[in-house]
């Protein structure tokens, strides 16, 4: 296994081009299974969940090649409905096969997520949501047995929380569904919108891209897609938090400017210089970080996937921040870690209270979630002295070659066998 070293201090300098959404990829994967295909899709990024979703579509019967950015998927002779505990245990988001499977051959067993190391994160609202598009499912031995009774009938749905994967799951069992399929309080994030850009272009009917209301009028069929999925605004936001703690200035290329506007805001009040530029966003800071509160929203609010980056930087700050978490209920794993190199945190229910101290000192820590990896490189990079990150696969996981991007821009920073 590796780990990540770093000897911090140096401020970053240089462009970085950003990968393609994560977040985006794994649903636009599964989508692939609506139709035959091929189906194409450009600018995915290269990352262990990737890889994994793609082990998962091999097992229903799927084929894929990758050439570059760019994946050929092909879904014509799809044999099997399961996506079983092996893979399914190691991402979360394997979940979002349901809604394709069910859609496309009316039957589909996926093992139960469990908890992970942020929560309990049920599928309940997935569940609930294809009930009411007439699925009836079983749950035995850890898994969801699924079956469309008859054809899927559109409904109205109206979520208790916006839920990311439950809205681009119910998106996916609706497209074919008989009638029209309502979905409120959906989730807004810019991924669900690409999401629905590839669906259209397959020859689906969903109105209200980007808002809380999505109306799916059902079709017959589908066909090929082709789309490009979307600049990772998790990856951007980390380089953007990375320079706030470093100093320096980078230039962030093909991404997209318009989807943090809530982390800009912060990072503006924080004292870091942010000039969004259409595709390109540059950032620049002098290492000296002021206070600031974060409270965790759905999009188009401060993304908990930057919350851990975030109260890295605000180590480096002087005065009080607090830092409350509202998405998930146990996603404070770094405060540990982060205190082993001499940061000031006490937690509170669900908030963290963040003294600024200044600086923070290079220690042996451990990742434990791909978020909280985040936050202990960036708190590495701008530490005095010797960091290293063990179970670095976490990072592996959702960032494509974070190490390489940012060992070309100026940090000292490799892996090593451990
Ligand atoms: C997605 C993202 C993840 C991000 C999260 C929140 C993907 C692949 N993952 O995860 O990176 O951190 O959104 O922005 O896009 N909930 C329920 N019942 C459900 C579903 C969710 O109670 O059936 C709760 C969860 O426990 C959590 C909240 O709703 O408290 C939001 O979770 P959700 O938006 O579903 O997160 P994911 O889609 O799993």
């Amino acid at each position: 296994m590796d780990k990540i070293v770093i000897e911090g201090g140096t401020p970053l300098r240089g462009e970085i081009a950003i990968s393609g959404a994560k977040n985006a990829a794994l649903p636009l994967i599964c989508a692939c299974l609506l139709a035959p295909g091929p189906h194409i899709l450009e600018n995915v990024p290269d990352l262990r969940d990737v890889r994994t979703m793609l082990a998962l579509l091999e097992a229903l019967g799927a084929t894929w090649k990758r050439d570059g950015a760019t994946l050929t998927i092909d879904t014509a002779n799809l044999n099997s409905f399961e996506a079983s505990y092996d893979l399914v245990k190691t991402m979360r988001a394997s979940v979002l096969v349901l809604g394709p499977l069910l859609a496309r051959l009316g039957r589909a067993r996926v093992s139960l997520p469990g908890g992970c190391a942020i929560g309990a994160r049920p599928i309940n609202f997935h569940l609930q949501g294809f009930k009411r598009l007439g699925v009836s499912h079983q749950l035995e031995d850890g898994y969801v047995d699924a079956v469309v009774d008859g054809q899927m009938v559109g409904a109205t749905i109206c979520f208790d929380f916006p839920s990311v994967t439950a809205t681009e799951n119910i998106l996916m069992g609706a497209v074919m569904a008989r009638g029209e399929t309502v979905i409120k309080n959906a989730a807004r994030e810019p991924e669900i919108a690409n999401l629905v850009d590839m669906l259209n272009g397959m020859g689906a009917r969903i109105r209200g891209r980007g808002g809380d209301t999505l109306l799916i009028e059902g079709v017959t069929r589908l066909r090929s897609a082709r789309i490009r999925i979307v600049p990772d605004r998790i990856e951007t936001g980390t380089l953007l938090i990375a320079v706030g703690a470093t100093g320096g200035e980078l230039s962030l290329s093909n991404g997209d400017s318009t989807m943090l506007p809530a982390l800009y805001a912060k990072l503006r009040a924080a004292g870091v210089r942010v000039r969004e530029d259409q595709d390109r966003v540059h950032v620049a800071g002098n290492g000296v970080v002021r206070a600031v509160d974060i409270k965790t929203m759905p999009y188009p609010g401060f993304p908990t996937d930057l919350q851990a980056q975030m109260m890295a930087l605000m180590c480096f700050g002087q005065g009080l921040s607090l830092i409350t978490e509202t998405i998930f209920e146990n996603r404070f794993m770094h405060v540990a870690e982060l205190r082993r190199m001499g940061a000031d945190i006490r937690i509170n229910g669900p908030s963290a209270i963040v003294s600024g101290v200044g600086k923070l000192r290079g220690a042996r820590v451990m990742a434990t979630d791909l978020r909280a990896s985040a936050s202990l490189v960036i708190a590495g990079l701008a530490a005095e002295g010797l960091t290293q990150i063990s179970r670095v696969y976490h990072l592996d996981r959702g960032y494509d070659d974070l190490v390489g991007k940012l060992s070309r821009v100026g940090a000292k920073i490799h892996r090593e066998a451990e």
